[in-house]
């Protein structure tokens, strides 16, 4: 079945870069008029101006997603401006790379706070008004392929992303009746703000993907933005936009040894980096107080 998107309306939070701006522009193609959550005003505002440019109507909402009233101030907001919506897609989120014993208990609870929870009370929120306006809909978050193997440095994130899948798929069959589908979106190494953001975060050397990621894995935003514009015209359970990925994924729950090997010799050249670095630190640090003793 091919669903017509002309003339609905989605909403997308995490939409002032990346994976959500792309999402954004490959919705208007499409003919959706868009509402643009994040927090940077002026970013949202540059991705509504390209969005009018390609012919449809853009409305932007400044919020935390972490906020607890941000989700009924979306959705009024939406129907105000707009009169309904047909899809959701709760992208916002973010990545951090440390080892789980070395993060804090206020950054656990701060990262399932974008990435999970904020997500859940949206598409809960709007399967309710969905369900409500009997037209059907689409609901959507921005998991990861990282949903199926953790990765050492990354157990947290992974959760997060896990825990979407989850609550996606159970969603799925619990509003099929209703004409909602629901879908969980899955992608690999995206150039996006993401890994920067997650370096700074981390205090880890910036870059805009992970320096040993391997160039073939590498994607675009873009390249997301029209699997998930696929999904809405062909509604399935999992977005993927690696075969390679996804292939490895099911292996890896086949035979998990073959996991461990890999995360055994991810974790030692993660040692490894930070050995190095903190060298590096030490003697720029020596350095400098040699200075004052010449
Ligand atoms: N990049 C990758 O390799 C990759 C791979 C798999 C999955 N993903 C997932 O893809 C999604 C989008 O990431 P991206 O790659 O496009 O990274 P990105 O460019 O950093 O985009 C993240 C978006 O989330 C928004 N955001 C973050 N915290 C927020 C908050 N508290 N409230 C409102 N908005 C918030 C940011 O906007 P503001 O800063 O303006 O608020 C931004 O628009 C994330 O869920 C990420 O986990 C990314």
């Amino acid at each position: 079945m091919r669903c017509i998107l002309k003339d609905k309306v989605a909403i997308i939070t995490g939409a002032s870069s990346g994976i959500g701006a792309a999402t954004a522009r490959a919705m208007a193609q499409a003919g959706i008029d868009v509402v643009l959550v994040a927090r940077r005003r002026d970013k949202l505002e540059a991705v509504a101006q390209s969005v009018r440019a390609l012919g449809r109507r853009a409305h932007v909402i400044v919020d935390d997603v972490s906020d607890s009233t941000h989700v009924p101030r979306v959705i009024d907001e939406t129907v105000r401006v707009f009169g309904h919506f047909d899809i959701v897609f709760a992208n916002a989120g973010y990545g951090m790379e440390r080892p789980m014993h070395e993060t804090s208990d206020a950054e656990v609870r701060r990262m399932f706070e974008v990435n999970f929870f904020a997500a859940v009370a949206l598409l809960r929120a709007a399967a309710h008004q969905l369900q409500n306006a009997r037209r059907g809909g689409h609901l959507l978050m921005c998991s990861s392929c990282v949903s199926k193997f953790s990765l050492p440095g990354h157990g947290l994130y992974a959760a997060t992303k896990a825990a979407q899948e989850s609550v996606c798929r159970a969603m799925r069959f619990e509003l099929a009746h209703s004409g909602i589908e629901v879908a969980s979106v899955h992608p690999v190494t995206t150039t996006s703000e993401f890994f920067e953001a997650s370096a700074a975060r981390s205090n880890l050397p910036a870059g805009d993907v992970p320096a040993h990621a391997p160039r073939w894995l590498v994607q675009s935003p873009e390249r997301v933005a029209r699997a998930v514009v696929a999904c809405l015209r062909h509604p399935k359970s999992e977005v993927w936009t690696s075969f390679t990925v996804r292939f490895s994924a099911a292996l890896f729950t086949l035979f998990p040894s073959i996991l461990d090997t890999v995360m055994r010799r991810e974790a030692s050249r993660q040692r490894a980096e930070k050995a190095a670095r903190a060298q590096l630190t030490s003697a720029a640090v020596q350095g400098e107080s040699s200075r004052y003793y010449w």
